[in-house]
């Protein structure tokens, strides 16, 4: 499939405001011909062509790409590309001149293996907290463990758990059962055959993004997310209620910090060990003693951080992914609005427990000083419904942190539908 040097047709992977965001970003370059999204919801069907696949059925895609002669893919979501999708298409004769934004298999691990990332961090030498992981076998020596440290006890599922993986106790009975529900009664099903206990952090939590070519790599803005449901933090953790960019304490100085201690060493370490990596890297940090530890990393973009680094950014993001192509991200420059974006989470009732939906969506028209990105919406004869938990996050920019926050409150208040919550003191503890 040649690829045309003016116009290219992009496939987005996902159904998330993530992929809304993707989406309407490459939409303003020049560079793009036409835009397809899998399956989409019902904000991106106004920006390109939503197509339905389930992300995972690799053949499904294949056939989609080859049909409306698709010259790049970016995957929104970690599950196709731990499961290998990158890989697939680098092995197919018809898609491997696709240009694919995500890594390997390999990479992918990083994010699908927290005990493979514990293990890159501690041979780089990468500011992590200590840890420990555990199989069936070592349940005895796991609970040893835990009466070796102090609390609260983090516990940690080894593979992919959509968000829900990570346990934090201060008791250390309801740690010991948890041990068993993953080592013994597979509580994440094989997600959980491993499990990590590792320190407690208590410091404040934020994220830098890079995107790689296998040899250059570009730092894109900094955001900060807030993941527990209630106000204050409190309460049950979800895929995140709304974010912040850039991160008002994250001075020179301690951006230093962070690209000496994490950034280099990590591009080191993937270089050292041959892993070639290619497309976006979420590195979820802990600024714990003035000192930034690794927490997690992602192997995509973050939902809802997409959301409040993609708006910042003024430079051509389809033409900066194009540069991975021919690994030259060195040649590209990239441009980025110093003022803040804030991000509101519209949120089914109920969420992240049971939900209702198909709940009607009103007043998004009327909507004129933020940016409406969708991720739990469906258009039904011309109306819009709620088709998920996280429905709408809701996007401001500003020159003051505190009026882009007023901005996105305002409007997520003005946005109706049965049962709606947000959380209205986003960026509360800045
Ligand atoms: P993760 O899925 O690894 O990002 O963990 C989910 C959340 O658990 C993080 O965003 C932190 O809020 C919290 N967390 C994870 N590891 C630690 C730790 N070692 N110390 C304190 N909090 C942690
Ligand atoms: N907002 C956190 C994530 O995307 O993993």
């Amino acid at each position: 499939m040649e690829i045309s040097p003016y116009k290219i047709n992009v496939l987005v992977l996902g159904s998330g405001a993530r992929e809304h965001a993707i989406g309407w970003k490459i939409k303003q370059s020049d560079k793009l011909n036409k835009l397809y999204f899998v399956p989409g919801n019902g904000g991106t069907k106004d920006l390109g062509t939503n197509i339905n696949s389930e992300i995972n059925d690799f053949e499904s895609i294949k056939k989609i790409c080859l049909k409306f002669k698709i010259n790049m893919l970016i995957v929104g979501p970690e599950g196709p590309l731990v499961n290998g999708i990158c890989d697939f298409f680098k092995n197919d004769l018809r898609l491997k001149n696709i240009i694919f934004i995500g890594p390997n298999k390999l990479c992918s691990k990083l994010e699908g293996s927290k005990d493979f990332a514990k293990k890159f961090l501690i041979k780089n030498n990468i500011p992590t907290a200590k840890y420990k992981s555990f199989n069936k076998s070592e349940i005895k020596e796991a609970k040893l463990f835990l009466d070796s440290i102090s609390p609260p006890y983090v516990i940690k599922a080894d593979g992919l758990a959509g968000g829900k993986g990570v346990l934090i106790f201060d008791d250390i009975t309801k740690a010991k059962f948890e041990i068993n529900e993953m080592l013994l009664n597979k509580k994440f099903g094989d997600s959980s055959k491993k499990v990590i206990i590792e320190e407690f952090l208590d410091g404040i939590e934020l994220s830098v993004f890079l995107i790689l070519d296998g040899e250059n790599y570009i730092i894109l803005p900094s955001a900060k997310d807030y993941k527990k449901i209630g106000e204050g933090d409190s309460g049950l953790n979800t895929g995140g209620m709304g974010a912040i960019s850039p991160v008002p304490f994250l001075k020179k100085s301690f951006f230093k910090k962070i690209k000496n201690k994490i950034i280099l060493p990590t591009i080191a370490g993937l270089k050292r060990e041959k892993i070639n990596y290619s497309g976006f890297l979420f590195i979820g940090l802990m600024k714990f003693n003035e000192e930034p530890y690794v927490i997690e990393y992602n192997v995509r973009l973050g939902d809802p951080e997409t959301q409040v680094i993609l708006p910042r950014i003024n430079s051509d993001f389809l033409d900066l992914l194009i540069h991975i192509k021919d690994k030259n991200l060195n040649n590209y420059q990239i441009k980025i609005d110093d003022r803040f974006a804030s991000t509101i989470f519209l949120v089914s009732g109920g969420y992240p427990k049971k939900y209702e939906i198909n709940k009607l969506i009103e007043n998004t028209n009327k909507i004129s000083d933020s940016i409406l990105f969708h991720g739990g919406t469906k258009s039904k004869n011309g109306s819009l419904y709620t088709s998920g938990g996280r429905v709408i996050s809701v996007t401001s920019i500003n020159k003051t942190m505190n009026d882009a926050i007023k901005i996105s409150t305002k409007n997520s208040e003005k946005i109706k539908f049965e049962k709606k919550y947000y959380r209205g003191d986003i960026g509360f503890d800045l």
